[in-house]
């Protein structure tokens, strides 16, 4: 038997294996062979904007392959899962566009053998209950507490007339990490001695600054009564669509305090030259949120360390006079704005 001959079915064995093993699927000697998806519902939000680059931070520091997706919808996200796995990834970050895609979400990484780490919004089972898969979201009733108690104490060192002020809360309850934080901040307030009957919600079809716009016009027409405005939200487009909304009725700095949360969009208020009625933050980590899940779930594929099950993370408030020094103090200096 020739040399060749004798080579032939071992160099048959290797590709067999090669194509069945998923551990055979290496890159070049070399070469880091992993590979990490991060998909996120809003592309246009700066915070997911935000939380993608402190991945891809992460990706560049570890040396492996990020590839991001923007997925609004359960169509991209199963399609976008198929194109991961066709590219070669293990896992892959989620911030679904619909909690109860979950099940099927969990199914299609299942069928590639891919890991899956969920951040922001927490997936849902069919049976209602949130899904036992590594979640990274927020403190969110802690969050929002924060924000009503900061709003309580603006709203008395300004010394307003109770019965000229009311609160607007732009909510979107369908979800439960935002509802939680409307429902914080509202508690807060009533603690405080706000109230109730004097906060009026308005329910935002979609969490951005278009949908907060249309809800608080809302409740700016029904009542046209209330001269003094606080706003609180899901998120600072929530507020800042709400602000919108009472300037092109006559607000300003001075007859709204509106507190949001987040690490971008609302800061760029802060950069204007004259006050609005964006009085303050809560400001939150995209860096946790992006560089930490990512980080986790590269040891997961790599090392086979489990990440935590559910991590959530805190936020601080800021206002105008020091959200500068609270951005490095979060190591985040460079995510307000592009
Ligand atoms: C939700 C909101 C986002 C952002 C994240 C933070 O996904 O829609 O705006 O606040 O939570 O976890």
């Amino acid at each position: 038997m020739s040399r060749k001959q004798l080579l032939l079915p071992v160099a048959g064995l290797v590709l067999a294996a090669a194509l069945v093993l998923p551990g055979c699927t290496r890159a070049p000697s070399g070469e880091d062979p992993i590979t990490i998806g991060f998909l996120v519902k809003q592309p246009e939000e700066l915070w997911f904007q935000n939380e993608w680059k402190f991945a891809q931070r992460c990706a560049d520091a570890h040396g492996f392959k990020l590839i991001k997706i923007g997925t609004p919808d359960g169509e991209k996200l199963l399609n976008a899962i198929d194109v991961l796995a066709a590219s070669g990834a293990q896992g892959f970050v989620v911030c679904t566009p619909d909690v109860k895609l979950g099940p099927a979400v969990m199914a299609k990484a299942r069928s590639h053998g891919m890991k899956v780490f969920t951040v922001d919004d927490q997936f849902v089972g069919s049976d209602g209950k949130f899904m036992d898969a590594p979640y990274m979201g927020l403190s969110a009733k802690a969050i929002g507490r924060k924000v009503g108690r900061a709003l309580h104490g603006e709203f008395l060192r300004r010394g307003w007339p109770i019965e000229e002020t009311a609160a607007c809360a732009v909510t979107f309850d369908e979800l439960n990490t935002v509802k939680e934080r409307t429902d914080g901040s509202t508690e807060a307030l009533v603690e405080a001695g706000f109230p109730a009957d004097r906060i009026f919600r308005g329910a935002e079809k979609t969490t951005d600054v278009p949908g907060a716009f249309d809800a608080a016009n809302i409740v700016l027409t029904q009542h046209p009564e209330v001269k003094r405005w606080l706003v609180f939200s899901v998120n600072d487009e929530g507020v800042l669509g709400a602000v919108r909304a009472m300037e092109g009725r006559g607000f300003d700095a001075d007859t709204i305090i509106g507190i949001g949360i987040g690490a971008g969009t609302g800061l760029m208020e802060f950069d204007k030259e004259q006050p609005t009625g964006y009085f303050a933050s809560c400001m939150i980590s995209p860096l946790r949120h992006g560089y930490e899940t990512t980080e986790l779930l590269y040891k997961w594929i790599k090392d086979g360390v489990e990440p935590p099950r559910d991590v959530r993370t805190d936020g601080v408030i800021a206002t105008r006079a020091n959200y500068k020094q609270v951005l490095v103090d979060l190591g985040l200096e460079d995510a307000a704005g592009e």
